[in-house]
């Protein structure tokens, strides 16, 4: 088969594609309905097919005949802990936690918010929500009480499921006062609370409304799998946008599904039996399409890693689970390996760990620069594939197809449009750009099965956010170009959201925190080149007239502020007086061009500017600290 029949069939007779793909899984009810649309005129995959995604992803495979193969692998080197769970273990667990939900309410369509550091419970406790045919929406513990507690507002959770804490390296991060916070903080009232206590610190449970883990589930009855329809709700994920609010993306059952089985064998040429590790996190995409569904899907293994890629103990870690485990496709983010090579340039600690099962390096999250591909391919020997994907698509919008037909990577380049993703470049007033002239990423519509259909709650801002600017194309909110052999490549956002360690951030909720500070009239945030984490932010404040503040303790609380109300995930770390910030006329801060001057980037200064002495004033700012990158090829 090649790339391009499979692709183009996908374009020209979706229906005909994603039916013969959907018909792999174990359905209920196949669907027949396949493309359809809404009442909101949005394209729903699978409308009537009936399933259920914990079924197809652990029951399914125990009936089959592989409940003693391992689902997952827990390696936790920051307790010193590993386990293993079966696909017979994993169903068991699963339908006994499945049942503690069901005892305090909760059904089918309910929510569910898990806030859990990397333990195998947190995928258990995804899986037991699927199973019900509730909704999950799994917070990162990175996220300060605010941000959990603006996400239970939004998705109003009848039960919350925690752990006493989460352990980041050495450090124990108390994760219960955290959760008892956001729940005060929260206007919608969370009725029960479910805490896994972990021996590295017991919280303290609240009567009435908190139960343990461990006692709920020995006193549980296992629950069996609810059927849902193919376009029902499998959970809600959040991530920023340009505003303070953050967007709950809202990933349907079925075509979830179709699509992580299909991207198993197409992108990642993984079978059943296989080991694949995504060392990410579940509170990111990537963790849930990629910890979580993806490879139990397929019946492969997939890896729970509660460490990072350094300092527990040392650059080793990957090459070392990689090798423990027999991984064959190891998945992470640019930075990781950026980490890696920093402790480690020479990569001598690899020699130990020949990786003869490891075949491939996946890398996404962020834009995988080109040392760093270098670096990776040349000191592992492994192919390291670029691919492009977000949280609203949940899986890759373009790719090296390995299972369909490898192609040569060109650096820089995400590859190819994955099957399904008519992929665009568009010009500011909707026209096709000509190969190798930057544009907007645009998607045609439909996309294909497990792109979000709405925005919870909020169809509108579903609409405005990404079928607005180009009617009948999805809006990426990244800048790239396709050269003359179709490959794309991802220049970056072109909007105000950043990507700070492969974590996806919004400038505009931090600077919605900076302009609250009495000292502060006006600010801007923007992310600046860092050689680790690719992107940090770094804010620029105008003092209010007469303020009289000592610029390091204004730092210092800006600072704190940041960390209170985001995380610490933020990475806020400075903040610079200026006099002038460059405004249109109109009083609108040119935020685009203050991005294209720390990047180094030729720029126009607009004709709408007020003062534009403001731009050289800025740019020269912004030299003397330290701000601008030009990125260098080695
Ligand atoms: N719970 C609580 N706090 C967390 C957390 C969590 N789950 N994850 C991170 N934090 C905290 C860290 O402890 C740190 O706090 P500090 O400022 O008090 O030290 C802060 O958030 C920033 O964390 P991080 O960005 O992870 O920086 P780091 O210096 O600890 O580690 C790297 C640097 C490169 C090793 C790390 O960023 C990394 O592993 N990056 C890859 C991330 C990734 O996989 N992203 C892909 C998502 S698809
Ligand atoms: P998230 O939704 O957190 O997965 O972040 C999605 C954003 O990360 C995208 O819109 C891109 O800006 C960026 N991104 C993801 N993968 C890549 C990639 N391979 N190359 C460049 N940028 C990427």
């Amino acid at each position: 088969m090649s790339y391009k029949s499979e692709y183009d069939l996908s374009i020209t007779q979706p229906e005909k594609f994603w039916m013969e793909k959907a018909s792999k899984l174990p359905w209920y009810n196949q669907p027949q309905n396949i493309l359809s649309k809404d009442n909101n005129g949005v394209h729903r995959w699978f409308e009537d097919g009936v399933m259920n995604t914990c079924y197809m992803a652990v029951d399914y495979h125990v009936e089959q005949g592989l409940g003693e193969q391992i689902a997952i692998f827990y390696d936790s080197p920051v307790t010193n802990s590993k386990s293993s769970y079966t696909y017979r273990q994993l169903r068991d667990e699963v339908a006994l936690f499945a049942g503690v939900l069901a005892e305090q309410g909760v059904g089918k369509g309910d929510r569910v918010v898990i806030y859990m550091p990397m333990v195998a419970e947190a995928v258990i406790a995804m899986l037991a929500v699927a199973r019900l045919g509730a909704i999950h929406s799994v917070v990162f513990g990175g996220f300060a009480p605010h941000e959990l507690a603006m996400r239970i507002d939004d998705a109003e959770p009848k039960v919350l499921v925690t752990a006493s804490c989460g352990i980041e390296v050495s450090k124990i991060i108390e994760y219960k006062p955290y959760v008892d916070e956001a729940i005060r903080q929260a206007k919608h009232k969370v009725e029960h609370c479910i805490v896994l206590q972990r021996e590295q610190s017991k919280a303290e449970l609240i009567a009435g409304r908190d139960l343990d883990w461990h006692t709920a589930i020995s006193a549980a009855t296992p629950a069996s799998c609810v059927p849902v329809k193919g376009t029902d709700p499998l959970y809600i994920l959040y991530t920023s946008g340009t505003t303070g609010k953050p967007k709950g993306v809202v990933r349907d059952n079925g075509g979830h599904a179709v699509a992580l089985h299909y991207s198993m064998d197409a992108v990642y040429n993984m079978k059943q039996g296989e080991v694949f590790w995504a060392a990410s996190d579940v509170g990111w995409v990537v963790g849930h399409s990629y910890i979580v569904y993806g490879p139990l899907l397929k019946g492969c293994t997939t890896i729970v890693y509660e460490g990072k890629p350094i300092r527990t103990p040392d650059a080793s870690a990957f090459w070392r689970v990689a090798q423990e485990y027999n991984v064959k496709t190891l998945f992470a983010a640019p930075t990781a390996f950026r980490a890696i090579r920093k402790e480690d340039p020479e990569a001598t600690l690899l020699a130990d760990f020949p990786l003869q099962n490891l075949q491939t390096i996946f890398m996404a999250g962020e834009r995988l620069d080109p040392p760093t591909y270098q670096w990776t391919c040349e000191k592992t020997g492994k192919p390291v594939i670029d691919h492009w994907w977000q949280t609203e698509t949940g899986w890759a919008i373009c790719a090296n197809m390995l299972g369909i037909e490898r192609k040569p990577a060109k650096p820089g380049s995400a590859t190819l449009p994955v099957p399904g993703f008519d992929v665009q470049i568009l010009d500011d007033e909707g026209k096709h750009m000509p190969p190798c002239k930057q544009g907007s990423i645009a998607i045609k519509l439909p996309m294909p099965p497990g792109c979000l259909p709405t925005i919870w709650g909020n169809q509108d801002r579903f609409v405005a956010g990404y079928l607005t600017q180009n009617p009948g194309y999805y809006c990426s909110g990244d800048g790239g170009y396709k050269d003359e052999d179709g490959y794309v490549f991802i220049m970056g956002r072109t909007d105000d959201v950043i990507n700070v360690a492969g974590h996806r951030l919004s400038t505009g909720e931090m600077e919605e925190i900076l302009a609250a500070h009495p000292a502060v009239a006006e600010c801007s945030v923007i992310g600046v080149h860092d050689s680790l984490k690719g992107q940090v932010p770094i804010g620029m404040v105008l003092l209010k007239d007469g303020v009289d503040i000592d610029e390091a303790k204004l730092q210092a609380e800006l600072i704190a502020n940041v960390r209170h109300e985001i995380g610490p995930i933020a990475c806020f770390s400075r903040a610079i007086v200026v006099q002038r910030l460059p405004k249109t006329r109109s009083g609108k801060i040119l935020r685009k061009l203050l991005r294209q001057i720390s990047a180094g980037e030729p720029y126009n200064i607009p004709s709408t500017i007020d003062d534009p002495e403001s731009v050289t004033e800025i740019a020269s700012i912004m030299d003397k600290q330290g701000l601008i990158t030009i990125e260098k090829a080695s």
